[in-house]
């Protein structure tokens, strides 16, 4: 058969994948379900885009990482103005199909939790919410432990001759990164020197701002939609998720911003 823009992109199978719950048919399901459904589209681009820079890193690819970037920070940009679109749905409406969702939430969503990895906000406490069944388990697992982009950041740095401190170095493969002040010293002689890194750092913290506009964003979405109810994953919902407000996943770029 010959190629069409339906077989290629397989439209029609896309377009059964939207399977409201609620009956009566609550007419703004559909809008919940398309959403979400985009979001994991995002995610696995952003997932994608990752794995480039990692690999971009470690080559020593500055031009190919700024690339990288620029698109990653405006996919995130538009990751929360779809916050928007969500935020025309009243609390009623919700209410009318959440109890449908039973213990459904973005909590179990596989692909945020590979990103957080990817970035290297490693958590591996988040892995009690799934068992072993679960779509996209295994995937997650080899995650925790595969090198993450602040991991090849550091080899792309040491070939910009940044001195990388051993502890970084030695870090557990599933440990979270954390901020170190030798590292902070090195990235801003190195900033010093190399104005072309300048781009770089700058875009990086583009990404970094914008996903934490996206957590406050989604934040007080919640609090608009169900305000203190508890969410349909079990956690105290605002609250739980207050507490990964403004957390940055290059820590060591936020560090240094005086110092430029
Ligand atoms: C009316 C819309 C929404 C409501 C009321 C809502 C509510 C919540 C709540 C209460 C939590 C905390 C976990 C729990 O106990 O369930 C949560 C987590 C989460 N939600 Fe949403 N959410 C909404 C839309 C979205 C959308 C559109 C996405 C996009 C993918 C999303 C992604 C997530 C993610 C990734 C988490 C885990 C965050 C973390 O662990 O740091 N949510 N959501």
């Amino acid at each position: 058969m010959e190629l069409t823009y339906g077989t290629y992109l397989h439209i029609e199978r896309l377009l059964q994948l939207q399977e409201p719950r609620s009956e009566p048919a609550e007419h703004d399901e559909t809008l919940f379900i398309i959403i979400h459904q985009t979001y994991e589209l995002w995610f696995k681009q952003l997932i994608h885009e990752f794995d480039k820079v990692r690999a971009d890193f470690s080559a020593g690819d500055l031009y190919a990482a700024i690339h990288t970037f620029k698109r990653t920070r405006t996919i995130m940009k538009t990751l929360v103005q779809q916050l928007d679109i969500l935020e025309t749905m009243t609390p009623t409406s919700f209410s009318a199909f959440r109890d449908r969702l039973d213990t459904a939430s973005g909590f179990q969503s596989v692909q945020f939790r590979e990103l957080e990895f990817q970035l290297g906000y490693k958590r591996p406490e988040t892995f009690s919410f799934y068992d072993e069944s679960y779509p996209g388990y295994e995937r997650l697992r080899r995650r925790l432990t595969t090198r993450s982009v602040v991991d090849h950041f550091y080899d792309f740095l040491e070939q910009r001759g940044a001195e990388i401190p051993e502890e970084l170095r030695k870090r557990p493969a599933d440990a979270a990164t954390a901020p170190s002040e030798p590292l902070q010293d090195e990235i801003v002689r190195l900033h010093e020197s190399q104005p072309d890194l300048v781009i770089l750092i700058e875009l990086m913290t583009d990404f970094d701002e914008g996903q934490q506009e996206w957590r406050y964003r989604h934040v007080k979405m919640v609090e608009r939609t169900i305000g203190n109810k508890r969410g349909t994953g079990g956690s105290l919902g605002v609250e739980f998720l207050r507490k990964s407000l403004f957390k940055p996943v290059f820590e060591d770029l936020w560090a240094i911003r005086h110092r430029f």
